[in-house]
């Protein structure tokens, strides 16, 4: 059985998701597995930060936040610690990033990840950012550290999109990628079909924790493009820039047009597609009217589903929930395990 000692920085929807999944999960983890996970440190910039060496329990961090909504019922023999010291000083392995972040910059996540990964701890992370912006530098950092960078989370939350690039791309070229990769505004296109407002179906998805903090990400495309941008730096080998990807967002889509389009069974949709040309990859991200009979016009809600076309295999498409606090935590316990497998192969190898 390997502890492993973890750190969250930020303790929002997915990492109070977080918790409650490895609670939840604890037997299995431990009987499957052979992984076990003492929580030593919580740092949020507004709910408060607790470090202890030895663990902290994790039914009192989410009964003190869901009473006070901060951390203040929590006793640690460190409380107020800084980020920085906690992933500089503390006893953490593994941190996981889930700071609110700048998707343009990738900071606050940037500069935690890039000090931790230095510092030689494993890192997890859901935020999209810093793997847009630099995951081929990070993941270099990773590896000279002899540690593992997990961003499973980063691309349609627990569906394992990132996992199954990887296994297509043992065998095939993946020449081509399309999908719908933004919970929220499938969501709002597919409320709006049954006729109710932008704004609200918007509220709505908001209540339901699919919406980044800033819903401009969301219905502007920029959640969107930084997913492209992860998704050509793991499978088309490119570093694309924001200002590379043409985007448009779903804010000029009238009500009007979804409920026509429905009327001649169609479906606006919001896609995302990364195709290679004579002149290297190219990025789109728009509205797109789709035919009833196209693999991705019946996605309907905050579904996400990707398609990625290869020589060997043709296309391979998948469909699965793509945000959400417990879908999103499911990623980090992916990556979680791979961590544990990795382990087990190591001590395993003679
Ligand atoms: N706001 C994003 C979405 C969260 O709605 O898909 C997951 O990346």
């Amino acid at each position: 059985m390997h502890i492993y000692r973890l750190a969250i920085i930020g303790f929002g929807n997915v990492g109070q998701g977080f918790v409650s999944l490895l609670l939840e999960q604890r037997e299995r983890l431990a009987k499957q597995y052979g992984l076990s996970v003492s929580i030593v440190a919580i740092c949020d910039i507004l709910k408060g930060s607790v470090y202890d060496p030895d663990g902290l329990d994790p039914e009192l961090l989410l009964a003190s936040i869901q009473a006070t909504g901060t951390l203040e019922a929590v006793r640690a023999p460190h409380i107020g610690w800084s980020v920085l010291r906690t992933i500089s000083e503390s006893n953490a392995e593994v941190v996981v990033e889930l700071s609110p972040t700048n998707l343009r910059t990738g900071e606050p996540a940037l500069s935690h990840i890039r000090q931790a990964l230095e510092q030689g701890r494993h890192v997890l992370t859901s935020n999209k950012g810093p793997a847009a912006l630099y995951y081929p530098q990070l993941a270099a950092l990773a590896r000279a550290r002899g540690v593992d960078f997990g961003i499973e989370g980063t691309v349609m939350s627990g569906t394992p999109t990132l996992r199954l690039g990887r296994e297509l791309q043992i065998s095939a070229t993946i020449t081509h990628i399309q999908g719908i990769f933004n919970g929220t505004t499938n969501f709002i296109l597919t409320q709006m079909e049954q006729g109710l407002s932008f704004e609200n179906a918007l509220a709505q998805a908001q209540e339901q924790g699919y919406a980044e903090a800033n819903p401009e990400a969301d219905v502007e495309g920029y959640d969107i493009a930084a997913k492209l941008m992860i998704l050509a730096h793991l499978f088309m080998d490119t570093t694309l820039r924001l200002d590379d990807i043409d985007r448009h967002g779903i804010t000029q889509l009238t009500g009007e047009d979804i409920i026509k389009a429905k009327a001649a069974k169609e479906s606006w949709k919001f896609l995302g597609t990364l195709e290679q040309t004579a002149q290297g990859v190219k990025g789109h991200v728009g509205p797109v009217r789709l035919p009833a009979h196209h693999s991705l016009a019946s996605i309907q809600g905050a579904t996400n589903a990707i398609v990625y076309s290869t020589d060997v295999l043709g296309d391979v498409t998948l469909i699965g929930p793509g945000a959400g606090r417990m879908e999103t935590a499911a990623a980090l316990l992916n990556d979680l395990v791979a961590l544990q497998r990795k382990r087990e192969e190591s001590v395993a190898a003679p």
